[in-house]
């Protein structure tokens, strides 16, 4: 069997695990800070097994070394935006979190495809391809297949059609630039601007951008990770199985879309190797500068990430005990729930 480690035993983390599980692919291996919460977590899904009739092995602590050489690692660990946290905090906090780890399941499994869906999630992604130095067809960001399940559930709802039959696309970054693609949107080939008015239309895409913020909203603490949990499974199987499904993800182009130096949600091939291609579509100019414009704000988030991860400048003088260093404060890498 494969073996798949998940990096945070978080809501997402243990979503994925069950996912996994149930379909039988890859024995799970959950690691968390809180080695008690990936512990427990993954004994109840064990205990699944005889109820759902699946075989996998799951087990779960905070020794990374259980994970040694796992054929895919997935990244959900770090935190939450909290009240009164500023989207810098987040964002130092996360890129430290995230950085460690990677680098060390790297070390562990170094022949590993890496799937990380930590927010904010393009520049997590491309934080663990320079920290772990892999191949970029080797480190896959999860965004584009849940944000295009939500549009695509909110059509088949709007149409009473059965999910099954509907196909949508949603490019860019993992935030509020995102890109959805109307014109690719279909309902078994049928496009969905011969089904749905453009206005209903254009409330299902605004709906889907706001689709992690309207859950969070809902939950008051937390946010989704059902949807988030099935994506990463479903991306983690089509490269065990080398099945070579289209799915949205966040890659990193060469040139694709005139992009480049940067990770950001793209149609790809996804296989044995990870990122097989990047399938280029025909946009129109509005959809290619929309697609820009996203792509340029993740790159200047990864400068920023990638700033507030460099060590403080060291000073002359020794810090007073009123002015405490603040590099000497430890982060709190707290358990692994990702956005
Ligand atoms: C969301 C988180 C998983 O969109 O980013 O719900």
């Amino acid at each position: 069997m494969f073996k798949v480690s998940i990096y945070g035993a978080g809501f997402v983390g243990a979503a994925a695990a069950q996912n996994l599980a149930l379909s039988q692919i890859a024995n799970v291996v959950l690691i968390d800070i809180d080695g008690g919460v990936a512990a427990g977590k993954s004994l109840d899904l064990l205990q699944t097994g005889p109820v759902l009739n699946h075989s996998a092995s799951l087990i779960g602590g905070a020794d990374y070394e259980a994970t040694r050489d796992s054929h895919i690692v997935v990244i959900t660990a770090g935190i939450a935006r909290k009240p009164g946290m500023t989207r810098e905090d987040l964002l130092r906090i996360n890129s430290t979190i995230v950085s460690s780890v990677a680098r060390e399941a790297y070390k562990l499994s170094p022949n590993a495809i890496f799937i990380v869906v930590t927010n904010p999630l393009d520049v997590m992604t491309s934080l663990v391809q320079m920290e772990t130095g892999l191949p970029s067809n080797q480190v896959i960001g999860m965004a584009g297949v849940l944000d295009s399940a939500r549009l695509e559930s909110f059509i088949a709802e709007y149409l009473q059609v059965s999910p099954l039959d509907v196909r949508a696309m949603v490019l860019g970054g993992h935030g509020d630039l995102m890109v959805p693609l109307p014109r690719h949107a279909s309902v078994k080939g049928v496009p969905v601007s011969e089904l749905i008015p453009a206005e209903e239309l254009n409330k299902m895409m605004q709906r889907t951008v706001n689709g992690g913020a309207e859950i969070v909203a809902l939950l008051k603490t937390g946010s989704a990770y059902f949807a988030p949990g099935a994506s990463v499974a479903a991306m983690v199987k089509s490269i065990l199985l080398d099945e070579r499904r289209l799915l949205p993800c966040s890659v990193k182009p060469h040139g694709e879309y005139g992009l480049s130096d940067v990770y950001v949600g793209l149609p790809c091939i996804i296989g044995k190797n990870g990122l097989e291609k990047i399938v280029q579509l025909q946009l129109t100019a509005e959809e290619q500068e929309a697609l820009r414009v996203s792509a340029e704000s993740i790159k200047t988030n990864t400068t920023q990430a990638l700033s507030l991860l460099k060590p403080p400048v060291p000073t002359t003088a020794a810090p007073t005990e009123e002015e405490p260093s603040k590099a000497a404060e430890p982060v709190k890498a707290d358990s692994g729930t990702a956005k």
